[in-house]
Formats: C-alpha cells, structure tokens, sequence
C-alpha cells in the first residue's frame, strides 16, 4: 500500500472554499426545476497535513472538538461525543477522496469556518469541498472541480439525506449558478455586486428534517405541491433572467412571490416571517427565507440607501443582520511547504 505522498514532497495544504445562499428554488429544486444559488464571502478554510500513522484526525477548534473515527466508531480527543456527528461528514469527504485517488495514509485536517453553522448558509458544503480539495493537493493534485464536487457530495448526502446537490456545487465553482438536479449547472458573474443582507433568526435546523417535511406534504396533496413547485422553478428561470438584466425590483418582486409558496409548502416560521417583513417595511425590495427554512436564515435585497435601515429592522426584530456580497471565488487551494 501506498502512503501519502510518496516520494515526499507537501507537508501541509490549505484550501478554502465560500458559503452561499440560493436566491430562488430552494425545495423545488429537490424535485425539478432549477434554482438560482450565489457564493458569497465568508468561507470555511481546511489544512491538510500528512501523518505518520493510518488515522483521519480531525481539529474543529472553533467549535471545542476534534478526534478520529475508527473501526466505524468515534474516538473524541477535545469535546467528547457531540464531534462524532458534526464531523463524520468531514471523516467522509476524506475518506472518498483518498479512495478516489488510490491512497491510503493519515492525514490531520484543520477546520475553521466563518461560515455560520446549521442555517442554511452552506457551511457544511463549503468543510467538505475545501477538505477533498486540500486532501487531494496533499496527495498528488490533478483533482478537477467536478471531482470536487461530487466527492464532497459523498460527506453532504451523511448530513442532508437525499440533497440536490446545489450546495456543493456553488461552493466549489463560486459565483452565481443556475443548478438542476442531477449536476447540471450554467455559472454566471454580475458585475458591480449585489446589495444583499442575511438575516440570521439564530434558530438552528435540519436540511434533511425540512425535506422530509415537503415530501410529507406532496404525498398527501400531491396535484397542489406539483403546481408550487413549478412555480417555484419557473420563478427560477424568471429571477435569474431579471438579475443578469439588472431589474433588482422584479428580483425583489420575485423573492417576495417565492417567500409566500415556501411558506405554503411549510417551510417558513415566526421568526423568519417576522424578519421577512420588518426587513420589506424597511423599504427592502424583496425579502424571502433562503434555504431549507424552519428557522435559519432570511435575505433581503435593498437599494444600497435602504441597506442600514433594512440590518437596523432585523437586529430590531431579534435577527442578527449579515452584509454580504457575492463571491466570484470558488474553492481554492495553496500548497502551504514544498
Ligand atoms: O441546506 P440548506 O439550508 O442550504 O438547504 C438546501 C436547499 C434545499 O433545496 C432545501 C435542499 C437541497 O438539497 O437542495
């Protein structure tokens, strides 16, 4: 068997790769129809080293845990047993990729992530993308972003279930994405940025729980929750085309129509309507829930002199305001020794 980067020649790798949020066709985008999802700048950044031994030890300083699986169990180091499910995903990514590639070996990976966690801004996507591309630099390179992607996808489907596979894909290409279901995807840059605020309602939720939530619904009023979600895709297609033109209004028209068909699928909650109105009474020009909803995140779109009264009317309803702007930067890696 082979070890890690034989002859010698990286010690260590750092690779980053950015969050997102979608703009259009989250949910629908599980069934059909494309979504329209934007890279944004926070990132989740990952160092790979090699080791000596045959373990896969992984630090999530930030968080207060770290530890390595073995035999199919846990082993906690920091942080006791709550690592084993925040990191298994991480333990995957690494996994498939050193298989992908033919290698076995340790490897100690770092994580740290300005990514906020469990609120639908893409946190866990961004540790998986940047843990295959420091992993596969640290063992020969020649990964191309398809590759990324989908190996990354293998530790998101341990966390989502069945997920659409939108948030690989964006974190790994950056920019902005038109995605199908199924891998296909049309990237786009805008020029001039877009003046987009996150609202964080603080409430954490799960992706896979949310789901399930809408296929509950779909069994059971299977004729209506079709109809949404066509809607929901042809919103898609219509809101990327008023981006591209630069037609924010109807962008925010758009956001406002898709916010009230998530919220009939069952998606929204208290907090994220509350926040959802504050931040249009604001003078937004379209505020949705953004992901799988439940709790999570809400974004608003707002003329750059409505931007501070629109944070100031989320921090005021109890969110905690986030100014983004667009990333055109996907995954990255840099070789940090030679
Ligand atoms: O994990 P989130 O909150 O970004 O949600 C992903 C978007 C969904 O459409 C709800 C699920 C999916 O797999 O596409």
């Amino acid at each position: 068997m082979m070890g890690i980067c034989e002859p010698r020649c990286i010690m260590a790798v750092e690779a980053s790769a950015p969050g997102k949020i979608i703009l259009f066709g989250e949910h629908s985008v599980v069934y059909r129809g494309p979504a329209v999802a934007l890279a944004i700048d926070r990132r989740a950044r990952v160092i790979a080293e090699e080791r000596g031994d045959k373990k896969i030890f992984i630090d999530a300083a930030d968080l207060g845990i770290a530890g390595f699986f073995e035999d199919g169990g846990y082993r906690p180091v920091r942080g006791g047993m709550r690592g084993g499910v925040s990191l298994r995903a991480i333990d995957a990514s690494a996994r498939q990729t050193m298989k992908h590639m033919g290698i076995s070996g340790g490897v100690s990976i770092k994580v740290s992530s300005e990514i906020p966690i469990a609120v639908g801004l893409g946190s866990s996507a961004a540790i998986c993308v940047a843990t295959v591309a420091a992993i596969g630099e640290l063992l020969g390179g020649g990964l191309s972003k398809e590759e990324i992607s989908s190996l990354a996808f293998e530790g998101e489907k341990l966390i989502h279930g069945s997920p659409s596979g939108i948030d690989n894909n964006i974190s790994t290409h950056g920019g902005i994405l038109r995605y199908e279901r199924g891998g296909g995807y049309e990237r786009y840059e805008l020029e001039g940025g877009l003046p987009l605020i996150v609202g964080n309602t603080g409430v954490r939720r799960s992706t896979r729980v949310m789901v399930e939530r809408v296929r509950d619904l779909w069994e059971r009023e299977r004729g209506t929750v079709e109809g949404i979600i066509d809607l929901l895709g042809r919103i898609s297609s219509q809101g990327l085309d008023a981006l591209l033109r630069g037609e924010l209004g109807r962008v925010g028209t758009l956001m406002n129509i898709s916010h009230g068909l998530l919220s009939s699928l069952g998606v929204s909650c208290p907090e994220l309507d509350l926040l959802v109105h504050s931040a249009r009474r604001a003078g937004a020009l379209g505020a949705k829930l953004t992901g799988a909803g439940g709790g999570g995140c809400m974004i608003a779109l707002a003329g750059v002199n409505r931007l501070e009264g629109v944070e100031e009317a989320i921090a005021r309803s109890g969110g905690r305001p986030m100014r983004v702007s667009l990333s055109s930067e996907g995954v990255w890696v840099r070789r940090m020794t030679g």
